[in-house]
């Protein structure tokens, strides 16, 4: 009999069934947990996906890291928020779940651990288990502003070999700053970790002033920068994705000669979009900037619905597609999210689908039409104060 290695998802299920269910009636669902750019009318160029057309995509010349043109648009892209980094140090996967599964190989024997952030991405619980690596979860605490508990970290476990930073972090849009990622490269340096940072959201910044990004390129502690097309000019279907090698050179250059090993036993990124690749980041950057108008136009509408009722809480977004609100614990998240449904056909996460702590919380996407969104936020909030 099969026996699968991940674990079950009981509660999420119950939601899915009830979406299923009210689907299967065909019932109108406003979906306010849709993360999908390509879902939520978006302006795209017509001419966005031209570029993979080109003639040269017929000849396979496989690099391991990727095509040397393709990894030198990635490291000039990254000099848009001021980060010089050296295409040796791109290598191109076909997403961040690659990357994650390729450093976990890299820098993981079986049984080892990761230190992972919560609340935060619910993948990662998958990620982990599909390469045979345990999850030490550490906690993102709020005191009006998200802080990572580094003395907490510093406590881990002695299986960890790295510590990942989402920045900012989904879902609670709260970037790592100077001080934490000074203090968390020092744990990691006294505790040979390495440093996974998740900046997929980097290119979205809200609530926030100067945000800290580009970690890999900063070389403090041997460290890893994750993003790519799926979130920097909202492609998820392409397939592309990046991770920035940085570091002390001893280390930073024996992790690339054994990361070239794990790339070139999968080459796993198509050639069109390679050669596409510079074209995609320059003709993206439209699409880039209306999710930046899109998710700045939502959180203000938010914030604006949030005030009429004095018992839920915005919390702080500093960046990213997702917002959280704190509503009154009536009753549990999931009844929660489970009647609202019912009742109002709105769709969002409850906040333990996040790994929170304690109850009460919403998170909802940013993405969708301002008019959907802010007419669905205040039936939400009417009906949540219920
Ligand atoms: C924190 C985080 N990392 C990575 C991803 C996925 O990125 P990719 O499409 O490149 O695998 C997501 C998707 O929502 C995410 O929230």
């Amino acid at each position: 009999m099969f026996s699968g290695r991940l674990p079950p998802h009981a509660e999420q299920n119950a939601l899915s069934t009830a979406l299923a269910a009210l689907q299967a009636q065909g019932a109108s669902i406003v979906d306010l947990t849709d993360s999908n750019p390509t879902h939520t009318a978006i302006p795209y160029p017509d001419d966005l996906l031209a570029s993979l057309g080109d003639s040269e995509g017929l000849r396979y010349e496989p690099h391991p890291f990727g095509l040397p043109a393709a990894r030198a648009a990635v490291a000039a892209d990254q000099r848009r928020r001021g980060a010089l980094v050296d295409p040796a140090r791109v290598v191109l996967t076909s997403s961040s779940s690659e990357a994650y599964s390729w450093l976990f190989k890299l820098l993981c024997n079986p049984g080892e651990g990761v230190l992972v952030p919560q609340p935060s991405y619910p993948l990662f619980e998958h990620l982990t288990a599909l390469d045979g690596v345990r999850m030490h979860p550490y906690a993102l605490e709020y005191h009006g502003r998200w802080a990572i508990d580094i003395d907490a970290i510093a406590a881990a476990p002695a299986d960890v070999r790295a510590v990942l930073v989402v920045s900012p972090n989904n879902p609670t849009g709260s970037y790592i700053d100077e001080d934490e990622l000074r203090r968390l490269s020092a744990v990691c340096r006294e505790r040979r970790w390495a440093l996974i940072a998740d900046e997929v959201f980097a290119d979205y910044p809200l609530d926030v002033t100067d945000p800290l990004t580009d970690i890999a390129a900063r070389d403090q502690v041997l460290s890893f920068t994750l993003a790519g097309l799926s979130k920097s000019v909202g492609l998820p279907q392409l397939k592309l994705g990046w991770c920035i090698v940085g570091g002390p050179p001893r280390e930073r250059d024996a992790a690339l000669a054994a990361l070239e090993l794990i790339a070139d036993s999968y080459l796993s990124v198509g050639t069109p979009v390679q050669l596409a690749l510079p074209a995609l980041l320059d003709v993206g950057s439209r699409v880039r900037s209306a999710i930046q108008e899109r998710i700045r136009v939502n959180l203000a509408a938010l914030h604006a619905v949030v005030r009429g009722f004095p018992a839920c809480d915005l919390l702080r977004t500093e960046g990213g597609w997702s917002a959280v609100v704190r509503v009154p614990a009536t009753r549990t998240e999931e009844q929660l999210a489970l009647d609202l449904l019912g009742a109002e056909r709105i769709l969002v996460h409850p906040g333990y689908f996040f790994g929170f702590p304690r109850e009460s919380h919403l998170v909802v996407s940013l993405l969708p039409p301002p008019d959907v969104f802010e007419s669905a936020i205040a039936r939400m909030l009417t009906f949540g104060n219920g």
